[in-house]
């Protein structure tokens, strides 16, 4: 297998490029957080949903959404090319679904980063997603939830962690009421954490 190098360090400016799904609420964060940065940029927004309000964060900041089809993004070098074009030095996942493909693993080796909303090991891996990762900790009757923040690589939630945060689990949590105090957690760290990691790229 061939793999590519994408934009190796060679100036000290970076790019971002975010793959979300959903709503966008961390995609918004991580924009407004590196909006004034001197020397880091969101540059693309990745997106395979046409329909998902990150598609709409996106516009609102004048950042370039890029709608993937999934036959593309699983073929050959997938879209490397388009990342390759936007220069991007870094990928973060906010609510993206698909798998990364091994092309795009090697390509940005400890160059993405997932943030999941449960305390990995526990609660993790392929169908585990937002809303049924809340609804598993409660009906698991744990005490404290939280968010990993990990490398991705090919496997369903399993790169190195870099960061963990937790909060407890009510009694009377809903998965949606869990759900929010989650978020607050992944916008207090999600951004902050990026910035820290690409500072020492
Ligand atoms: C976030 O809670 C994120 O942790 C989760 O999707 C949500 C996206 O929210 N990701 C996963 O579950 C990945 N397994 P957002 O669209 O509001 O940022």
């Amino acid at each position: 297998m061939t793999s590519v190098l994408v934009n190796p360090v060679s100036s000290s400016h970076k790019s971002i490029a975010i793959f979300a799904s959903g709503t966008g609420t961390n995609a918004k964060n991580i924009i407004e957080h590196f909006s004034q940065h001197p020397f880091i940029n969101v540059q693309l927004v990745v997106c395979n949903k046409p329909t998902a309000g990150v598609v709409d964060i996106a516009a609102a900041n004048q950042i370039p959404a890029l709608l993937i089809d999934k036959e593309k993004f699983f073929r050959g070098t997938g879209y490397l090319n388009e990342l390759k074009e936007a220069q991007i030095d870094f990928i973060v996942l906010a609510g993206f679904l698909w798998k990364i493909p091994q092309t795009l693993v090697d390509a940005y080796r400890n160059r993405i980063v997932n943030i999941h909303p449960a305390l990995l090991p526990k609660f993790g891996g392929k169908g585990m997603y937002g809303t049924k990762v809340h609804e598993a900790v409660i009906a698991a009757g744990e005490t404290e939830s939280g968010i990993t923040i990990h490398y991705a690589n090919e496997d369903y939630d399993k790169g190195d962690i870099i960061f963990q945060a937790s909060c407890p689990v009510l009694r009377e949590d809903s998965a949606e009421s869990l759900a929010e105090r989650i978020h607050g957690l992944e916008h207090k760290h999600y951004a902050k954490v990026i910035d820290k990691i690409m500072i020492e790229l």
